[in-house]
């Protein structure tokens, strides 16, 4: 059991035990954060799904809050499943979320706080008109589910999206409604996709083409507004970039799910069922993801948990509009102490450059590099066709290219026996370069019964005139990467046996035959953050 809390992290949330996992209704309302999530009360394992309710003042240290919904009417004693937040041109927060019933269909149903007064919204009540929302004809009432926020459009009515699913397609049904209680379907789905599965947890919310702002949700606009809809399925979160017409209710997209060329998915590891929220404080959309373990039941059952959330992430629009860029809200830094950082350092072909002086296991390290020589790079022709997965799986971080591998190895026991590798390729092309980013977890753990699969994405930057940056969060069983500044993300949950708490060490590498130099390099300790329930509490930050 030792060995099994190893895998329990320092700063990304979790419960003190127990099963975990989407984000649900998280919002910032009069000075505090609040997050729930799907919780089983009782155990390690799915089931009895409640929703677990925690608060913070900074998305970093969170306090426990008793459970605020648990399964115990006819419309939802299958569980509470997933739900959304919104808040009221009133100021009242309300929680929309699919109640599992006495047959396992699904029904939407509406629940507010008890007591608006309560600094903390401790208690939440269910509405007497329960259920709202009943699958319609024509759908399974077994794929029915994951209400998003309500957004209000120019003619003064809600709007909310449920996922679901039409002869087995992914599909965002919309409903209207005056007053919150009585919707109605609309003549046609917000969208659907005949190339996608059943759509779990669909986000809908505006963009900024202009800078990184958030938007509230509601927002509407013309030539300065696009939005984004995400859905989950096949166990990632896909999203695509089009323009919404709040009038006619119709949705353009740029390129559709599953597109081959585009590809668009907030993370391209461990990421699903995410959430994203606008935070009034800030002004910044702020997305949310379980991150599922990779391990086995049997290890769950005997960590006594299992599921983490991402670390929040912001959200904003790249320069050229057609995808989203991401990066750790900029909260977590205050978690940063003992530091190492260095410039201007040549990392010849086939070296290894030990990073110490920090907690390895439990880091926040950014490290940017530079090339030249670029015509050596190999060639690789026709890449709209290449799965960069794949590419990353064929050229793991132990094949040696012209340019690539270079980048961090992490969780690495002192022998390297056991290491994560995140790292970078570059290829030319007919009339252009490709930079290929990978998370190889091959070498991660000696255990043979945890998922070791390789993750992989292109950035979309051109390393002539842009330096190839990576920024990796180590904590312990997690390691969150964002490539390019935040152009591409890939999460991954991983398992060491020897490279655990002190015993874990930090190295940038380069395997290429051609020297790369790294720019810059800074790493941080982090510090554990306050994550408690409301009797333990020290102070509130
Ligand atoms: C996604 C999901 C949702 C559902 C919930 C149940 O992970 O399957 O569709 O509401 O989890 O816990």
């Amino acid at each position: 059991s030792n060995v099994s809390q190893s895998y329990r992290t320092a700063y990304h949330f979790q419960p003190s035990k127990n099963w975990m996992n989407d984000p649900n209704g998280p919002m910032y309302y009069n000075g505090v954060y609040h997050l729930f999530y799907q919780y089983n009360p009782y155990g390690p394992l799915w089931g009895n799904i409640s929703w677990g309710h925690s608060i913070s003042y900074d998305l970093i240290n969170w306090v426990h809050l008793d459970v605020a919904l648990v399964p115990n009417e006819p419309y939802d004693i299958n569980g509470c499943w997933s739900g959304s937040a919104t808040i009221l041109p009133s100021g009242e927060p309300v929680i929309l979320y699919t109640g599992s019933d006495t047959n396992k269909h699904q029904l939407q149903n509406l629940a507010f706080p008890k007591n608006l007064s309560d600094p903390l919204l401790s208690e939440w009540i269910k509405s007497s008109q329960n259920p709202l929302l009943s699958p319609p004809e024509g759908i399974d009432p077994s794929s029915f589910r994951d209400p998003s926020t309500a957004w209000m459009g120019t003619d003064g009515q809600w709007r909310v999206v449920i996922g679901s699913e039409i002869d087995h397609h992914g599909m965002a049904i919309l409903y209207k409604s005056k007053d919150f209680r009585h919707w109605t379907r609309t003549a046609n789905p917000l969208h659907l996709s005949n190339k996608t599965i059943m759509w779990e947890c669909p986000d809908f919310y505006p963009v900024s083409v202009n800078g990184k702002d958030g938007l509230d949700t509601s927002v509407q606009g013309k030539n300065d507004i696009r939005h984004v809809l995400k859905a989950s399925f096949n166990n990632s979160d896909h999203y695509v970039v089009g323009n919404y017409d709040p009038k006619t209710d119709q949705y353009e997209v740029d390129t559709d799910f599953m597109d081959s060329k585009a590809r668009l998915q907030y993370d391209y590891g461990r990421f699903y069922a995410s959430k994203s929220f606008y935070d009034g404080k800030n002004k910044r959309r702020i997305l949310w993801s379980w991150i599922d373990e990779d391990d086995s039941e049997s290890d769950d059952i005997k960590k006594g948990w299992s599921g983490l959330q991402s670390i929040p992430r912001s959200i904003w629009l790249s320069g050229n509009g057609d995808r989203l860029v991401q990066w750790p809200v900029k909260e977590l830094e205050k978690l940063r102490t003992q530091k190492v950082h260095f410039e201007n350092k040549e990392l010849k072909g086939g070296s290894v450059l030990e990073i110490s002086g920090i907690t390895a296991s439990q880091a926040d390290v950014e490290i940017t590099f530079s090339l030249s020589n670029f015509n050596e790079a190999e060639l690789l022709l026709n890449t709209e066709v290449v799965d960069p997965q794949i590419l990353c799986t064929q050229k793991n971080a132990s094949v040696s290219g012209s340019f690539g591998p270079f980048g961090l190895l992490l969780l690495a026991s002192k022998d390297m026996i056991e290491y994560t590798a995140v790292f970078f390729r570059v290829f030319r092309g007919a009339n252009d370069f490709r930079v290929l980013m990978c998370t190889d977890q091959s070498r991660s753990s000696l255990r043979s019964d945890v998922d070791k699969t390789i993750y992989g994405v292109f950035l979309d930057l051109d390393p002539r005139h842009a330096k190839i940056s990576l920024r990796s969060l180590i904590d312990h069983s997690i390691v969150e990467s964002f490539g390019g500044e935040g152009l591409a993300c890939i999460t991954a949950r991983v398992y060491p046996k020897l490279a655990i708490k002190e015993q874990a060490q930090l190295y940038a590498f380069n395997n290429s035959t051609q020297s790369v130099s790294i720019s810059s390099l800074s790493a941080w300790s982090m510090k554990k953050a306050q994550i408690v329930p409301i009797g333990k509490r020290r102070k509130l930050i």
